[in-house]
């Protein structure tokens, strides 16, 4: 027989199959969904290679079907697909969405996230699969399946928030990129990331919330070993809006040429509230002397330190015993 987590997986590809078909084939998935994703302008090729959906905007559409055609109950609730309220009514998790499943790095469909149509900020943007036997949100990235050649083969890791991000970024053709998504930036994914390279760039939003993501993300990335540059977009762009605002050719260019290290990237979003205020300042050279205490290669700290001085004009000897203080503890 077949065991219960095989069965969860079996479940998930037929829930993402059904949702394909929505989206396709129905007018509602068509005339909704579809026509969705093409305003925001994603092509076909990348909607098809994504296998994105639409999840009719019904009490139980998914579960009905997936029960006539003979799938468990049992399953479609502990893949979190289908869920039955407290008078034991049964209803789908994911109503009048469009649907990005969500694989594991060998392809399978192990969860989802559904994005809402409607612009009423009350209704929550993303609504995602829970926990389930086969989906654990931290050790999972976004895209890695359709990204992880790409990475291997460029030796980078782009790493994003959403997942819209990630198929604009595939659309402009950089096929090395993943997202987070879901959950913030967790070490089991920076180390799935590391089984494959040793250089990730993030691609966080421009706003407040991805530029204090960013910052977190790469004290974690430092920590853990690899290393971290960051590219970062104007305020109120994320990757995908950006993307799409200038064109691929233009997208493209831009991550070669706004890639900063992370000295750079921290001096720069920190100087920027810092003005003249020598204190401030002082606090901004300890928090990069923090992040480079982080890196656990002696050699690889003492190259940073040697850039953070000539970038932030300050004495090599002064970071070295502002190090030296931070890595034994006395600060
Ligand atoms: N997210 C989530 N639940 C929410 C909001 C966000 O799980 N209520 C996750 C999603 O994976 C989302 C990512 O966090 O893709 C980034 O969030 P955000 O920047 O708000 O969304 P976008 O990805 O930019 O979504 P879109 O472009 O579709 O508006
Ligand atoms: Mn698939
Ligand atoms: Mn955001
Ligand atoms: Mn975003
Ligand atoms: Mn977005």
């Amino acid at each position: 027989a077949q065991s219960a987590k095989e069965s969860l997986y079996i479940v998930s590809q037929y829930a993402a199959a059904f949702f394909v078909k929505q989206l396709w084939e129905t007018e509602e998935g068509k005339g909704i969904g579809l026509s969705y994703f093409k305003e925001r302008g994603f092509r076909e090729d990348i909607l098809k290679k994504f296998e994105v959906g639409y999840s009719p905007d019904v009490w139980d559409a998914l579960t009905q079907n997936a029960i006539n055609a003979s799938h468990k109950l049992e399953f479609l609730e502990s893949t979190g697909l289908s869920i039955k309220n407290d008078n034991g009514k049964i209803y789908d998790r994911f109503r009048g969405r469009v649907m990005f499943p969500i694989h594991n790095f060998t392809g399978r469909i192990i969860g989802f996230g559904g994005r809402t149509l409607k612009t009423d900020k009350n209704v929550p943007k993303y609504v995602n699969s829970p926990e389930s036997e086969i989906y654990h949100k931290s050790n999972v990235l976004y895209g890695l399946f359709h990204a992880k050649k790409a990475i291997r083969d460029l030796d980078n890791c782009y790493l994003a928030e959403g997942y819209a991000d990630v198929l604009s970024v595939h659309q402009a053709g950089i096929e090395n990129v993943v997202a987070s998504s879901g959950t913030s930036l967790t070490v089991e994914q920076i180390k799935l990331i590391g089984r494959f390279t040793q250089n990730i760039t993030i691609l966080f939003d421009g706003d407040a919330a991805g530029i204090k993501a960013s910052l977190r993300g790469l004290d974690m990335i430092l920590e853990e070993g690899l290393n971290v540059k960051i590219v970062s977009f104007p305020d109120g762009h994320d990757p995908d809006s950006y993307m799409h605002h200038v064109g691929a050719g233009a997208f493209k260019t831009y991550l070669e040429n706004n890639r900063k290290d992370f000295i750079l990237y921290k001096a720069s979003v920190l100087l920027k509230d810092a003005g003249d205020d020598p204190i401030k300042r002082a606090g901004i050279i300890r928090d990069i002397v923090e992040s480079i205490a982080k890196i656990p290669d002696q050699i690889k700290a003492s190259v940073f330190i040697r850039e953070s001085s000539s970038l932030l004009e300050i004495e090599e000897s002064v970071l070295l015993s502002e190090l030296n203080k931070i890595r034994s503890g006395k600060v």
